[in-house]
């Protein structure tokens, strides 16, 4: 049997190389694409390069995360976010092939008090969600076949995340302010490219919930990784409002990963184990 062929878009960011590294493993024939190849908002270049590639399955993890930006430059990400999914969408039909994209805990206010389950109605309080919001409706009005998987908090290799943001931080620092009053998943890209070939492999179709097990807030998540760093200073928990943005955050967006277990028949590492394995695969990379 011919092995299932993939196109990866965004194939430079955190989830690109891991959704990269792991399909090239598994041995499937594999097209990545940087935004160099191809710009997802530019409609007819999509339509060009799609048609010339007729592959199974396209994975877009591509996208406009500059979340404070986003504010401003809503008409990027809105083209980005939104519109580009709607080319994919497009071009995935064109060819027959299914349209897998990776959305946000940011769809969803943070005021609920609860995980959000998949049948909870989304409502951004952020530009950035707002579009990945209509990312998410372009999806479901137009792909004929798709998986819509969202994901919160994601750290791998290749950008300046929070856990790196941290492990820099605290150089030469002997206090450091991390905000209390924002919680989610922290999900590790190479369990999320994981679970996402799986679900492609078990022929998932519709939304999931997808992210690492178990959720904290942002000064939680920093003490677990200045703990393995040894790191000797004083963690101060703080209210967002000391750190005054431009865009609102959510303040607990966790993601009910219900329906995904059931479909994988397993549930994602726990997000301290998954920062742990992060934090090893970052020292052999230095
Ligand atoms: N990061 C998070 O905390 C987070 C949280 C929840 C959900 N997500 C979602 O998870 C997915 C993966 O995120 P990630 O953190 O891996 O993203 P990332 O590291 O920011 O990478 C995004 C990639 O998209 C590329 N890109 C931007 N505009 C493009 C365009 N017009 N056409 C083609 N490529 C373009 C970027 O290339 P350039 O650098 O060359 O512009 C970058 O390589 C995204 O859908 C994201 O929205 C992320």
């Amino acid at each position: 049997m011919n092995p299932m062929k993939v196109l990866i878009t965004g194939a430079n960011g955190q989830l690109g190389r891991d959704m990269q590294k792991l399909c090239q493993s598994a041995s499937l024939d594999v097209t990545a694409a940087g935004s160099e190849v191809i710009d997802i908002s530019d409609m007819r270049s999509v339509g060009t390069f799609i048609g010339g590639h007729q592959v199974d399955v396209i994975i877009n993890c591509a996208a406009y995360n500059a979340v404070d930006l986003a504010e401003t430059s809503w008409k990027k990400a809105f083209s980005v976010n939104g519109l580009g999914v709607r080319n994919l969408s497009i071009g995935a039909n064109q060819i027959g092939a299914l349209l897998v994209h990776f959305s946000t805990d940011y769809v969803f206010d943070g005021s609920l008090g609860r995980p959000y389950t998949i049948a909870d109605t989304p409502r951004p309080v952020n530009r950035y969600g707002e579009s990945k919001f209509l990312g998410e409706s372009c999806i479901r009005d137009l792909a004929d076949r798709y998986l819509l998987i969202r994901t919160s908090w994601v750290f791998g290799l290749g950008k300046d995340n929070f856990p790196i943001k941290i492990i820099r931080g605290r150089k030469d620092k002997q206090e450091l302010k991390v905000v209390t009053d924002q919680v989610s998943s922290p999900t590790y890209t190479m369990d999320l490219a994981r679970a996402t070939l799986d679900l492609i492999r078990k022929k998932a179709r519709g939304t999931f919930h997808v992210t690492n097990s178990g959720y904290c807030s942002r000064y939680e998540w920093a003490a677990h990784i200045l703990d393995q760093a040894g790191w000797q200073g004083d963690l101060i928990p703080v209210t967002s409002d000391v750190f005054p943005s431009a865009a609102v955050r959510p303040a607990f967006s966790v993601l009910d990963n219900f329906g995904t277990e059931e479909t994988l028949g397993y549930l994602l590492p726990d997000w301290k184990d998954a920062t742990n394995r992060f934090l090893k695969e970052l020292e052999l990379t230095r």
